[in-house]
């Protein structure tokens, strides 16, 4: 076949790349190369068509590094003001997260320092936050709100979480978590909270196209199913997707509900049954686990890891980065601790935040693997198999990151 000189616009070679696909699809010797941002050839060198130097703008030899796709952090809630250091100590010394929501800790504490930020001061801080997970190799991060808990904060989160897709090169997917906790305006009447978050705050935010997604809290400390019920119905009439904090204190049947809606994920899973396990593998659902809440909370309580296999249901892993439960931005580290808390192998954990983060942001089609036509998003790391980066735990050795074809500066 005639090549034209230059044909691409960059082509990494000398690489071991996990593609991702069927497992970690490890191509060693390989090279990929992008056009306009997109992956526009992948293979074994040998079967490079020309020499390197005369088919791309821009050649990058990795000496034998491993090439993977970007990572997506697919469960956040990154944009918040203030820190809850104090309730740590709390956690410490015995008390329950729940019962620290109860005496007006909790959700509630974040929500105040949230609501009297200004929008630029938290534009600062949250960036901060999400410049340190790119340095981990996380090309795509999904961001809930849900610390305003009225319009006006929801949506002054929701803006800041565009502007950090605006500013750094990262996709982000944000979502609505009116339904996070009930405001102390609204103490005793969630009912009418409800009515609010469907009739009015869903509506304004999918009008201004502020959120690609709803989620609820779904737990005896949030909302119950029937509230629940309603705002899924709210989320499908605004043609918003559906995603459900479920089961992580206590089986409350979310999974199940979600399910039915055809949520795009349920979250936390750890006191999952098999009936909701079932349910899941009904749907086109992925099972977010987010190992570091588990750990910060010194849970007992494991999530159906085998049932969940067993089902076939596919596993995404999150930082579910929050000042109450998960204070982390490291993906890498919840690579890590999904291994060894929730005994998945480190290619389960690869999958969790590449192929299964995707379809749980409902981008499977354009991230998370490698293959022609893909967006060019990937992490190149300093290791020469991808299991040394899960192994790693407390260094993240990333070695460049490439965001739509073009490297990131990360200077
Ligand atoms: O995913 N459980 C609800 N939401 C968060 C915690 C929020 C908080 O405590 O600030 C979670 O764990
Ligand atoms: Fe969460």
């Amino acid at each position: 076949m005639q090549m034209n000189a230059n044909q691409w616009d960059s082509l990494w070679i000398n690489a071991c790349i996990a593609t991702m696909q069927a497992g970690y699809g490890l191509l060693p010797n390989a090279a990929i190369a992008c056009q306009n941002g997109q992956i526009a050839w992948l293979g074994p060198m040998i079967e490079l068509p020309a020499s390197p130097s005369t088919l791309a703008k821009n050649v990058y030899d990795l000496a034998g590094k491993c090439l993977t796709p970007g990572l997506i952090d697919c469960h956040t809630h990154l944009v918040y003001a203030g820190n809850r250091a104090n309730e740590f100590e709390l956690l410490l010394q015995g008390q329950t997260y729940a019962a620290i929501a109860k005496s007006g800790g909790g959700i509630q504490a974040t929500v105040s320092a949230t609501r009297s930020i200004s929008e630029q001061d938290l534009f600062t801080v949250s960036l901060a936050r999400a410049q340190t997970m790119l340095a981990q190799g996380v090309t795509t991060i999904e961001i809930k709100s849900g610390y305003g808990l009225n319009l006006e904060t929801e949506l002054k989160i929701l803006r800041v979480a565009k502007r950090i897709g605006e500013v750094l090169p990262v996709t982000i997917k944000s979502t609505f978590l009116g339904a996070h906790s009930l405001p102390v305006e609204y103490k005793n009447d969630a009912e009418s909270y409800i009515d609010k978050v469907c009739n009015e705050m869903i509506p304004a935010i999918a009008a201004a196209g502020l959120a690609q997604a709803v989620d609820v809290f779904c737990e005896k400390i949030g909302f119950n199913l029937a509230q629940a019920k309603r705002v899924f119905q709210a989320a499908k009439a605004h043609g918003l997707s559906i995603k459900c904090h479920a089961e992580q204190l206590s089986d409350m049947g979310a999974s199940m509900l979600a399910s039915q809606y055809q949520a795009c994920s349920v979250d936390h899973l750890e006191f999952l049954s098999e009936p909701g396990v079932k349910a899941i593998a009904q749907s086109n659902t992925v099972a977010v686990l987010l190992p570091g809440a588990y750990y910060f909370l010194q849970e007992k309580q494991l999530p159906p890891l085998a049932l969940l296999q067993e089902y076939g249901v596919p596993i995404a892993i999150a930082t579910d980065c929050n000042p109450g439960t998960s204070p982390t931005t490291s993906l890498v580290l919840m690579m890590n601790m999904a291994c060894t808390l929730f005994k998945m192998t480190p290619e389960q954990a690869w999958a969790g935040v590449t192929t299964h983060a995707a379809q749980a942001l409902g981008l499977a089609q354009t991230h998370g693997a490698l293959a022609l036509g893909m967006q060019a998003d990937f992490a190149i790391w300093d290791v020469a198999h991808p299991r040394d980066v899960v192994y790693q735990f407390g260094a993240a050795p990333l070695y460049s990151l490439v965001k739509h074809g073009k490297v990131v500066d990360m200077s």
